[in-house]
């Protein structure tokens, strides 16, 4: 360790290099927490201005500025919205974004969602039967390929042959190793969606996401179709990683922890229960931006125009004020307001996905695997990016199983 928790604590820098997994990481929150409703961060990263930003890690700002959209506003530049390309729905305020959601939300409601569930069954067993007669394999693949599968296929209805360049453009453009790398990917995966989305427009309605934004009317009027590409590559970024870099903590958590891991196979019923928690306490998002539209005072604190304020939401979800004994995973725990789908009117448009994906994840690997463990020799990898954290390598041994799929 480089710097002391202190020293992490008053200038929060989520890439440093000491923060490796998230142990580290969640002490420095708790420092922050302590000493005041709002830490500073002097490294920019997402809309954060190059002066830095105030960072909310205590739940009760967190919730309050979630709510609160017209001190609090999404768009970076609230003084001249105009200034953005597209009208991406994340960066949004209402009334303009409330309509959008209003189009996009009948897509994600619980029962269609639910529809997806035995597709979603297959596709994480096919991910399984890769390596289950071998007694050993790596966990994170399921973790990593399964949402992307889902989305790509079912959400988005893209060519079965282009889910797999769909998948890898999507990690190298979050993941890559270099600037230069992660652009050459976003444009990658912009021009194969707008290929693709163009390519729709001659063809029979398939009742699938592409279809839902080249429908969509807004207060009579068309999306655009740079917006209907701009939505589409949001959904991508905002979907896959999070709900990977969950999932993927869960595997490495059971692994780690085979009480645990045995009740959840014994009892299968807390299932729910323990996705909730653990999206709490690993929740993949650490920090989203708000920009001050309007002077405001929150907590003692006078936030000015244009000044940027990261919501901590992974700080929030530890916050002892709200959730007893918050640095235990509890798999049944009750009560669990976390805010790691957000709150207000950005809450995660795709919460209902990501929790039947991560409830099948978990389901169909202890049905299968239910003594895995980790690899003896085999190491555990952690990586994080500015936004999401998660494991990319569970190496893990396991009684031999049979294939499922043909
Ligand atoms: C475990 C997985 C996930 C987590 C932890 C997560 C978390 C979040 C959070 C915290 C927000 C609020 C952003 C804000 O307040 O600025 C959000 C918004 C959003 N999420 Fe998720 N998300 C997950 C999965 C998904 C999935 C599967 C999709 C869709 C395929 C999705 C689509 C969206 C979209 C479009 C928004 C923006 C909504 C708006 O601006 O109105 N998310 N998500």
């Amino acid at each position: 360790m480089t710097r002391s928790l202190e020293e992490h604590a008053q200038n929060w820098d989520l890439r440093h290099e000491d923060f490796g997994d998230n142990d580290l990481l969640y002490d420095v929150y708790t420092v922050m927490r302590e000493k005041s409703p709002f830490a500073h961060t002097d490294a920019p990263f997402l809309f954060a201005k190059p002066e830095g930003a105030w960072v909310a890690t205590r739940y009760a700002e967190c919730y309050k500025i979630l709510q609160d959209w017209e001190h609090f506003s999404s768009n970076p530049t609230p003084e001249g919205a105009e200034k953005l390309t597209g009208d991406m729905l994340v960066t949004l305020d209402p009334p303009r974004q409330q309509k959008f959601r209003k189009v996009l939300n009948p897509y994600f409601s619980p029962a269609r969602m639910k529809a997806l569930r035995p597709q979603i069954a297959a596709e994480t067993d096919c991910l399984i039967d890769e390596f289950i007669e071998d007694g050993t394999g790596d966990l994170a693949q399921v973790a990593w390929r399964q949402p992307g599968i889902v989305f790509f296929k079912y959400v988005l209805g893209m060519p079965i042959d282009d889910v797999g360049l769909c998948i890898e453009l999507t990690d190298t453009a979050l993941n890559g190793d270099t600037e230069d790398a992660r652009m050459a990917a976003w444009g990658g995966m912009y021009q194969h969606l707008h290929d693709a989305i163009s390519a729709r427009t001659s063809q029979p309605p398939q009742d699938d996401m592409i279809d839902v934004l080249l429908s969509a009317e807004i207060d009579g009027e068309k999306l655009s179709f740079a917006d209907i590409v701009t939505n589409a590559m949001l959904l991508v970024q905002a979907g896959l990683e999070t709900t990977a870099s969950a999932m993927s903590f869960a595997f490495h958590y059971l692994a780690t922890h085979p009480e645990d891991r045995d009740r959840l196979v014994r009892e299968p019923d807390i299932l729910p229960r323990a996705v909730e928690e653990f999206i709490r306490f690993a929740g993949s998002i650490h920090g989203l931006p708000r920009t001050i539209a309007k002077e405001v005072e929150l907590s003692g604190h006078t936030f000015c125009p244009g000044d940027s304020v990261l919501v901590n939401f992974a700080s929030a979800n530890r916050d002892t004020a709200v959730f007893p004994d918050a640095d235990r995973c509890i798999l049944d725990r009750r009560d669990n307001r976390h805010l790691g789908f957000g709150a207000g009117v950005h809450r995660c448009l795709g919460s209902n996905l990501a929790r039947l994906e991560f409830h099948v994840g978990l389901e169909r690997v202890l049905a299968r695997l239910p003594d895995y463990t980790p690899a003896p020799g085999g190491e555990a990898v952690f990586h994080g990016n500015s936004v999401t954290r998660g494991y990319r390598q569970i190496p893990v041994v396991f009684t031999r199983g049979r294939r499922c799929a043909a």
